[in-house]
């Protein structure tokens, strides 16, 4: 295994196959012999929801034995938990939403179930606390106020970012946007969206995105675009990465078997960096996947192995890519140092570049007859992936 920082959500490996259309066909793992078994299979942190390590309704005891449990066996195997998030989408309490539920109890009920596991998230020395609000949607359109739950879900988060910073704890929020499912329409649909939404926020500095490879396929987007667009605005303070066969339900396959191409541009930004610089993701490379229905325990460790496997080869094939010397002909042939390049000049004024007349002197149909050879770059790509 590379020194790459992998990690997985304790509900990933421990999902037991239940779904809509069917019973489980796995019995459920102790939280703690995942974490020790993620440890020998060469994972280096995990993550969890509030009720993956102990159940919704918890007493006080309960609730601290099941954080005690993880906690001791993190100590021992030296798995580092890097971030924790709560679940508000499996009671049916939280049916309508939680932070835009229209009954105001139950938001506030979410919201201290939220900020009591922030405080967990500090405890247990996590840098950065997800919020996926699956339930925050509708399945109509005349459902809510749909300005007023834009205004609950600003006010929830911005709560919770508050909180964060009253406490003095060291943790970023990263909200997961995703299109669908379990609603009908989800709030906060996209990366975009999302983006959008905190930059409204009070408290914003500390919140940005956790964007699902998955998540943003299923809305037909480009996962690798919207990774760049949440660097470029300094946002991207975790990832979930799976895979996905384009827009259908959450597939939540093993990184890289779905889009393998878009997995491999994935790697190569996450790896290598944008080609002229810029805003790196320094975070863990975190998997949120599911193994498989049909397959049972033995299929599960090897669906957890096969993730970093996948990203390893990915990676070192990323690295070739990017030291060939023909690929970095093609990128200079395409343009793509060229596009580096401010488009004004430092300190042009608008009469200076209005009275340019070089810009006019452009022989656009030399221009429009230019071949930028991108085919023969991405065929270079596509030999190095698989040649
Ligand atoms: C999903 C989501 C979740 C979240 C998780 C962490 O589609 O179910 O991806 O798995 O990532 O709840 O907040
Ligand atoms: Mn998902
Ligand atoms: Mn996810």
């Amino acid at each position: 295994m590379s020194d790459i920082k992998y990690s997985f959500g304790l509900w990933t490996v421990g999902w037991p196959a239940n779904d809509p259309f069917g019973a489980a066909t796995r019995p459920d793992l102790d939280p703690a012999d995942s974490v020790r078994k993620l440890a020998d299979l060469g994972a280096w942190g995990f993550t969890y929801h509030d009720n993956d390590v102990f159940p919704f309704g918890a007493s006080e005891s309960e609730r601290q034995a099941g954080i005690d449990a993880v906690k001791k066996a993190a100590q021992e195997s030296g798995l580092v938990c890097e971030m924790v998030t709560t679940n508000t989408f499996s009671h049916p309490v939280f049916k309508d939403g939680a932070f835009t539920s229209n009954n105001r109890d139950v938001r506030r009920f979410g919201l201290k179930k939220v900020l009591r596991s922030v405080d967990n998230a500090a405890e247990m020395g996590a840098s950065t606390f997800v919020m996926w609000g699956g339930r925050e949607g509708t399945e109509y359109d005349n459902s809510k106020d749909l300005h007023a739950a834009h205004a609950r879900y600003a006010e929830g988060i911005d709560t919770v970012a508050a909180y964060i910073k009253s406490k003095g704890y060291d943790l970023r929020i990263g909200l997961e946007p995703k299109p669908n499912e379990p609603r009908g329409d989800i709030f906060l649909p996209t990366i975009g969206h999302a983006i959008a939404l905190i930059d409204t926020l009070d408290n914003g500095d500390i919140v940005g995105l956790n964007p699902e490879t998955g998540h943003e396929q299923m809305a037909g987007l480009n996962y690798t675009h919207g990774l760049a667009l949440a660097l470029y605005c300094g946002k991207l303070f975790h990832i979930d990465l799976n895979g996905q066969h384009g827009p259908k339900y959450d597939q939540d396959l093993v990184f890289g078997h779905g889009d393998l191409l878009n997995a491999f541009f994935t790697v190569d930004l996450l790896e290598n960096g944008f080609p002229n610089g810029g805003p790196r993701y320094e975070g863990p490379r975190h998997f949120d996947y599911k193994p498989s229905r049909t397959e049972y325990l033995d299929g599960v460790w090897e669906s957890a192995k096969a993730n970093m496997e996948t990203y390893d080869m990915l990676a070192a094939k990323a690295a070739a890519y990017r030291q060939d010397p023909a690929v970095q002909a093609a990128f200079e042939h395409a343009g793509i140092f060229d596009l580096g390049q401010s488009t004004l000049a430092e300190g042009e004024s608008f009469d200076a570049f209005l009275a340019d007349e070089s810009v006019d002197a452009l022989d656009v149909d030399a221009a429009a007859e230019r071949d930028y050879g991108l085919v023969k770059l991405h065929q270079l790509a596509l030999k190095h992936l698989i040649g």
